[in-house]
């Protein structure tokens, strides 16, 4: 694949930096860039407010971007995907809005070892509050979703199964179609975190068979503070609104409101149209470079980042041994140097990683760390950023001597 780094403005004027955090946030095309100018500057107005074409215009290019959007998702209904500020904001709807109208005392709700807090806590909260069992499913030794502990923990008691379809801190890919054959089994349901997966790998929202698939744009291109929820109708329409407010009402009456339709019920104030726009130009992007495309680069840079890293002494990589069981993230320790530290030694040689818990202090816990530095890759990295990745990490080992292992 050949993505241009001129593409992406802050690349280009930093030809130097080797940014290896796009699990953290992807950098931005300058298609995405022109496209909230150009929607700033020819079309803005507050969408569904106005009687006047100006209005009509911005309410257009709200709605076309869902559109475009449902498309990039493999969802066939448009009106199903809610926006949201991102998958946190998407995750915790769903736990909140749907959670409290169908989990109830004595219910069980099941969760994976492997899970960003977003995914983690919502639902966490929700058990303790309506006196739920919260389930934990372990991994295995390489880090994936132990599924035969899965079908146990999955009881004709479990309202849902939330799960990751990429786990952010060690780049494990899920197998999405045997989970939610598992939780459709016992008559749970199945939502999946696609923060990770969806900008890495293609997805078919309708085929996928989950309840709910929610996403980030910033982490595929796109601006931040925007994201979303994809659902089945049926599902939304039995789950009560999340915020309340303009445009999501169809009467108010001084006892009582009746509440508007798909998608309108869920977005509730003045909406980012900006961020819908913008994540509309992403997916444009990533749909010119084809999601086949762009998983082949990546698996190809990560196969390369794991072979360089073995040839480290010292560098434990955590998760699934080959690259093709992971999208482009790689999660490591080199001997007790502290991630933390580790990842500002590499800073002075211009590389960007992320070092931390990376949200998801229950899994370090199990893999018996308290951190981790994480090399994430995207469409824009290559081999030669690999190459300065490992270099520096050879020069920080010299520098640390004997904690270096
Ligand atoms: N969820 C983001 C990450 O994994 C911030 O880094």
């Amino acid at each position: 694949m050949n993505v241009a780094r001129t593409d992406f403005p802050l690349l280009a004027a930093q030809p130097s930096l080797v940014y290896l955090d796009s699990a953290a946030t992807a950098q931005k095309p300058r298609a995405v860039l022109d496209a909230i100018r150009d929607y700033y500057e020819t079309t803005n107005a507050n969408p569904h407010r106005g009687a006047y074409r100006l209005s009509g215009a911005a309410t257009e290019a709200y709605h076309g971007a869902r559109r475009d959007i449902a498309r990039f998702l493999g969802a066939a209904d448009a009106d199903a995907l809610i926006f949201t500020r991102g998958t946190t904001e998407a995750l915790n709807l769903l736990a909140t809005a749907w959670g409290h109208a169908h989990v109830h005392r004595g219910d069980r709700v099941v969760v994976t070892r492997l899970e960003h807090h977003a995914n983690f806590v919502p639902w966490q909260q929700l058990a303790r509050a309506v006196g739920a069992e919260f389930r934990i499913c372990e991994m295995t030794h390489d880090g994936q979703v132990d599924l035969d502990q899965l079908r146990l923990l999955v009881t004709a008691n479990t309202r849902v199964v939330a799960f990751g379809h990429v786990s952010n801190a060690l780049g494990t890919i899920n197998d999405v179609t045997d989970i939610v054959k598992i939780a459709h089994t016992a008559g749970a349901m199945a939502f999946c975190d696609g923060a990770q997966g969806a900008p890495h790998l293609r997805v078919d929202f309708d085929a996928l068979g989950v309840d709910a698939y929610a996403f980030s744009g910033h982490k595929m291109l796109g601006p931040m503070g925007i994201g979303g929820v994809v659902a089945r109708r049926s599902l939304l329409e039995a789950t009560p609104p999340y915020q309340y407010g303009g445009d999501m009402i169809e009467y108010v009456f001084d006892g009582d409101t009746t509440f508007n339709v798909l998608p309108h019920k869920f977005e509730a104030g003045t909406p980012n149209v900006e961020g819908a726009v913008g994540l509309a130009a992403a997916v444009r992007y990533l749909d010119g470079l084809g999601m086949d495309a762009v998983r082949a680069h990546e698996v190809s840079l990560t196969r390369y980042a794991l072979q360089q890293l073995a040839t480290i002494d010292g560098l434990h990589v955590q998760g699934p041994a080959t690259a093709e069981a992971r999208s482009g993230v790689v999660s490591f320790t080199l001997g007790d140097i502290h991630p933390h530290d580790l990842s500002t030694m590499l800073d002075v040689d211009g590389v960007c990683v992320r070092a931390g818990h990376h949200c998801a202090q229950p899994l370090m816990r199990a893999l018996r760390v308290n951190a981790t530095v994480r090399a994430s890759f995207y469409v824009y990295n290559t081999p030669a950023d690999v190459d300065a990745l490992v270099a520096s990490l050879r020069k920080a080992k010299v520098r640390f001597g004997a904690h270096a292992g």
